[in-house]
């Protein structure tokens, strides 16, 4: 049985970023038979559609292929002002636009940490809708939320906090079990 691929896409630019710490966590726990790898948000312009229409970036062309050539994505994004951040939605625009898209039919897992104390909660909400409009398929649960990230996480950014991992573990699965539903043996 061949690997099952799982591009994880952290939403934070920031060096030390929970997200990037969550989504390394991710590589950690990946279930048997899957891999995780990470894709970052660095380098990509803010939209516009007079350059889209004249050819996308290279960067964002590569974001494009990476996520048409995993079986599955794992976001992991902040909460900026209890929406999702400028970055994340900037990256999702980008991809999203023509002549293809790669998140028709696409299982997606959402997770998010933040340092308050609802865990990107209003985050993870506002992204469903949109990923929803672009025929991704989000696995309803279980709902990751990390919150007061910086006590679940070392000074190394590892997921110290057991039953984080343990639901991130399980979101994972639900992941695969996703994709195998789509492609059923
Ligand atoms: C935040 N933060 C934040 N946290 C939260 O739980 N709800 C919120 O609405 C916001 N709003 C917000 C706005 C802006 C502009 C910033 C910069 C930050 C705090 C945020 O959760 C925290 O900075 C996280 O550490 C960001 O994620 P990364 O970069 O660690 O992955």
């Amino acid at each position: 049985m061949s690997t099952l691929k799982i591009l994880a896409i952290p939403g934070s630019l920031r060096r030390a970023s929970y997200n990037r710490a969550l989504a390394r966590a991710a590589v950690e726990l990946a279930p048997a038979g899957a891999t995780v790898e990470i894709a970052e948000l660095h380098g990509i312009p803010v939209y516009d559609e007079d350059v889209n229409s004249a050819g996308a970036p290279q960067v964002v062309l590569d974001l494009k292929r990476r996520i048409a050539e995993a079986d599955a994505v794992f976001i992991a994004t902040p909460e900026y002002n209890h929406g999702v951040p400028g970055v994340l939605k900037n990256a999702i625009d980008w991809t999203s636009r023509r002549p293809s898209q790669p998140w028709k039919g696409k299982p997606v897992a959402i997770a998010g940490a933040s340092d308050g104390g609802f865990g990107t909660v209003r985050a993870q909400l506002a992204l469903r809708p949109t990923l929803a409009c672009l025929g991704a398929m989000v696995v309803p649960t279980p709902q990751v939320h990390v919150s007061f990230a910086q006590d679940k996480f070392d000074a190394e950014g590892r997921l110290t906090d057991e039953k984080t991992r343990e639901k991130l573990r399980q979101l994972l699965v639900a992941l695969a079990g996703q994709v195998g539903e789509r492609h059923p043996a």
